[in-house]
């Protein structure tokens, strides 16, 4: 809706962002854009918010209680991405703020993503294609870079969300998978029929599958929850793939447990401390690497950056904002 003659509400892009979000925020509002790739936190960000009533933001940009205090116009912070550890949501509701994430949106994509890092981890398909870039490539071999099969072996998520759910169709419906799972709630009867799902604990999960799949959302209950003592239940032919976030996985452990041999390969989208990567991660063959992409399809990334857009108008014009953690 049109705000008529009263003033528009001030409302900051955080970051750079397909010009079609420009558009359509700025038929509603006064915008300011930050145009570097290069996140704005702590007082930078305070102080580009200063007199804004709504932030367009990704997972990146720290939402805290200091900053909502520096920030008192604040009403409303509409994130991308569908993960927001980055956002202090019981700071925002006791301050009034509107928080909203971008669901939905990515789930197939991400879940595409995440079925294809796991099959480059078994296959090693990084580690063949920069050999052959090497010209190491000399002739056919028998066990030239021969991994592990995907299709009929044992498919172990953590964390069945929607997300982990579509993991879990590809393989199921399309690779023949065995499924096994660990979340905090079990599927629904009828789901876990349909998928033929096992719910195990989670160090049962750990030891009984062939790749596994890493899909929890990140918070102090999810903090390294793979570490040493998990890794070290792995099989030394298994493959782990983490699309999360970085912190649910201890880095530092997974590499020494790569090097230990204690499990195959692994296949990493996210990282703690991301866009830094640990050195000896990045010193390993047997790790496929990439820089948070799992939901970097053109569509869905402009899906959840239009998504983020519609609640922002939706939360500063009085309208219903679709996807509000906090409505
Ligand atoms: C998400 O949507 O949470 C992705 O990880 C991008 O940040």
């Amino acid at each position: 809706a049109a705000t008529g003659s009263a003033p528009r509400a001030r409302v900051l892009v955080a970051r750079p962002v397909f010009a079609e979000v420009h558009e359509r925020l700025g038929q509603h509002f006064d915008l300011r854009s930050h145009d570097s790739d290069v996140a704005l936190q702590g007082p930078a960000l305070a102080h580009a918010l200063q007199d804004c009533e709504g932030v367009f933001i990704a997972g990146v940009e720290q939402i805290d209680a200091a900053l909502l205090q520096a920030c008192p116009r604040l009403r409303a912070v509409c994130s991308m991405a569908v993960g927001y550890n980055n956002i202090d949501l019981q700071a925002c509701t006791a301050r009034g703020v509107l928080v909203s994430n971008a669901p939905d949106v990515l789930t197939e994509t991400t879940a595409d993503f995440g079925f294809a890092l796991m099959m480059a981890t078994a296959r090693r398909l990084s580690e063949s294609e920069h050999f052959l870039r090497r010209g190491d490539w000399k002739a056919w071999r028998y066990d030239l870079f021969a991994g592990a099969d995907v299709h009929g072996s044992t498919l172990g998520i953590l964390g069945m969300g929607r997300i982990g759910q579509a993991i879990a169709r590809r393989g199921v419906l399309g690779f023949g998978m065995r499924l096994v799972y660990h979340n905090r709630s079990r599927l629904p009867a009828p789901t876990e029929a349909s998928l033929g799902a096992q719910w195990l604990e989670r160090d049962a999960l750990m030891a009984e599958a062939d790749h596994l799949v890493i899909v929890v959302p990140y918070g102090p209950e999810s903090h390294h929850l793979v570490g040493a003592a998990e890794l070290a239940r792995m099989k030394p032919t298994a493959t782990l793939t983490n699309i999360a976030r970085g912190g649910v996985v201890d880095d530092a452990a997974l590499a020494r447990a790569l090097r230990q041999g204690q499990l195959a390969a692994a296949g990493l989208d996210v990282f703690e401390g991301e866009p830094q990567v640990h050195p000896e991660l990045l010193a390993l063959s047997n790790v496929v690497l990439t820089p948070h992409i799992a939901s970097a399809s053109l569509a869905t990334r402009r899906a959840m950056a239009l998504l983020a857009a519609d609640n922002l108008v939706a939360a500063l014009t009085g309208g219903e904002p679709p996807t509000a953690l906090n409505p």
